[in-house]
């Protein structure tokens, strides 16, 4: 007999949803063997002796105290590739519409008053400030080869990109036997140099922390958007905002709201939502329920 807990409400009797105040989390995770848990922070948790096992249900596992488990004994796994597919759509839709213009466009339909007329004669003046370019023969520069980068990658070339990427956790070798459709570039700044669009694909760690730096800007493309559905320490994002006010970049698109670039008017910052679909949140639910049952009941490790 066991004991998981989820901290998002996804009981362990078959993964049936419950709303959060039909348990005393207290009491239950005073006894748990196993935490299941999506983004909740919990480096300043008090966990429970008994614990073997944490499943954070996404890919990253920043918000998991993963050194101080690892000392206890306490086996972290993720859910690598379970949301991809809902991060890669993301990415594909926030680079569309920074290229389209989408947001402002769309902003300034609901802003226009009056009757259907003279909503008509103003955007047929506005229209002219929301004109766009195309993807195909632009380059597309991804940090990182994991399985959200080659999804990412994948659906680039599917609408006629060049693709170009690197990633700092392979060899140049593996990454061109893993993605074989993508340009291996020998470097991060490789790639940065002469991508059109860049996105990021790494977890946040010290060596990714401020990889795309006001040095790095520098030398990138004039007129680059840059997508982060990563991490939001792994822009600066200061240097991000000096590079959109003095025109080097176009636009960054990003998954993390802050007050410098949440409004923006060359940044579309969403609240994460990158993995808020409701396949990926069951995939990574019972990818890492899978997972920490097998290591409790089985001591198997996978994806740890
Ligand atoms: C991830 O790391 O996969 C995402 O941050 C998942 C999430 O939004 O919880």
């Amino acid at each position: 007999m066991y004991k998981i807990h989820t901290l998002n409400a996804i009981s362990n009797k078959g993964l049936e949803r419950l709303p959060t105040d039909q348990y005393d989390i207290g009491a239950e995770l005073n006894e748990a063997d196993g935490i299941l848990v999506r983004s909740a922070k919990m480096h300043d948790m008090d966990l429970p002796e008994s614990l073997l096992a944490i499943g954070r249900a996404g890919a990253g596992v920043n918000n998991v105290p993963v050194d101080r488990m690892t000392d206890q004994g306490v086996v972290v796994f993720n859910a690598p590739g379970a949301n991809a597919n809902a991060v890669k759509e993301l990415v594909i839709a926030g680079m569309l519409m920074s290229i389209r213009n989408i947001g402002p466009a769309w902003d300034f339909s609901r802003k226009l008053e009056g009757s259907d007329e003279e909503i008509n004669k103003a955007t047929e003046a506005g229209k002219k400030n929301f004109k766009g370019f195309e993807l195909p023969g632009r380059t597309l520069g991804i940090i990182g080869l994991g399985a959200i980068g080659v999804r990412v990658a994948n659906s680039a070339k599917a609408l006629g990109m060049r693709v170009i990427g690197f990633d700092p956790g392979i060899s140049v070798e593996r990454a061109w036997e893993l993605s074989p459709d993508v340009h291996q570039a020998g470097s991060v700044d490789e790639v940065l140099a002469k991508a059109d669009f860049v996105s990021l694909h790494v977890p946040l760690i010290d060596a990714t922390r401020d990889l795309i730096n006001a040095e790095r800007l520098a030398f990138m493309k004039d007129n680059v958007v840059v997508l982060n559905f990563a991490r939001a320490g792994i822009v600066n994002e200061q240097a991000m905002v000096d590079a959109l006010d003095n025109g080097k970049a176009l636009s960054y698109v990003c998954d993390f709201p802050t007050n410098l670039t949440k409004n923006h008017p060359k940044c579309l910052a969403l609240p994460h939502l990158g993995a808020s679909t409701d396949e990926a949140e069951d995939n990574c639910a019972i990818m890492v329920a899978d997972q920490v049952r097998d290591y409790i009941e089985n001591g198997n490790i996978k994806n740890a």
